[in-house]
């Protein structure tokens, strides 16, 4: 089975099509620059993406939107993670955090597969916490500054951990059981 993942994004692109394909689900990938709409829900953002991706290539395609919610920040950056990411960067988050006491914070994704009739939406999740200082050279984003609940490294400094429990697997694992005939 052939599938169409719309992004912009290599590496979100990567972790999808290398947990996908143990599933015998092969990605393509169809790349587009989409104007994120404004929301504080990544549902709603996500959907309105597929509706977009799905006008420009006509076959059926998913899109995923991600973000990661501080608890001591009231769920900053949340939905406005890619643009934080862009403005503040790790080092910037680490400062808006520097002595909080409540470092709790998760991941989550939510994919939107529009199937050419209607959208489907399936959401992961990721507890953890922020770390004191960036740490490991994996991945992207806030990877080198989110540890993930019950693990002693970030992301970024075990791949491999992330690609068997992060958000974006969880999110993956629904969305690939749904697809299951
Ligand atoms: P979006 O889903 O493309 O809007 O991405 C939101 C932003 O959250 C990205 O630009 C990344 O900075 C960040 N992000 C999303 N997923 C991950 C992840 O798995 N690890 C680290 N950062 C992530």
């Amino acid at each position: 089975m052939k599938i169409l993942f719309a992004t912009s994004n290599q590496h979100k692109f990567e972790e999808a099509a290398a947990y996908l394909a143990g599933r015998g689900i092969q990605l393509e990938r169809f790349p587009i620059e989409h104007r994120e709409m404004r929301s504080e829900s990544l549902e709603e953002i996500a959907r309105d993406a597929a509706r977009f991706a799905f006008k420009k290539c006509k076959k059926p395609v998913f899109v995923e939107d991600a973000g990661l919610f501080i608890s001591a920040l009231n769920g900053f950056p949340g939905t406005y993670s890619a643009w934080v990411q862009k403005k503040l960067g790790n080092a910037g988050i680490l400062k808006l955090m520097a002595g909080a006491p409540d470092r709790s914070a998760y991941f989550e994704a939510c994919i939107a597969y529009h199937d050419g009739k209607r959208i489907s939406c399936f959401s992961g999740r990721c507890p953890g916490s922020i770390s004191e200082g960036a740490r490991g050279a994996s991945g992207f984003g806030y990877d080198p500054i989110f540890v993930p609940e019950g693990y002693p490294q970030t992301f970024a400094e075990n791949i491999l951990l992330k690609n068997n429990i992060s958000h974006r697997y969880k999110s993956l694992l629904e969305f690939s059981k749904s697809l299951e005939p």
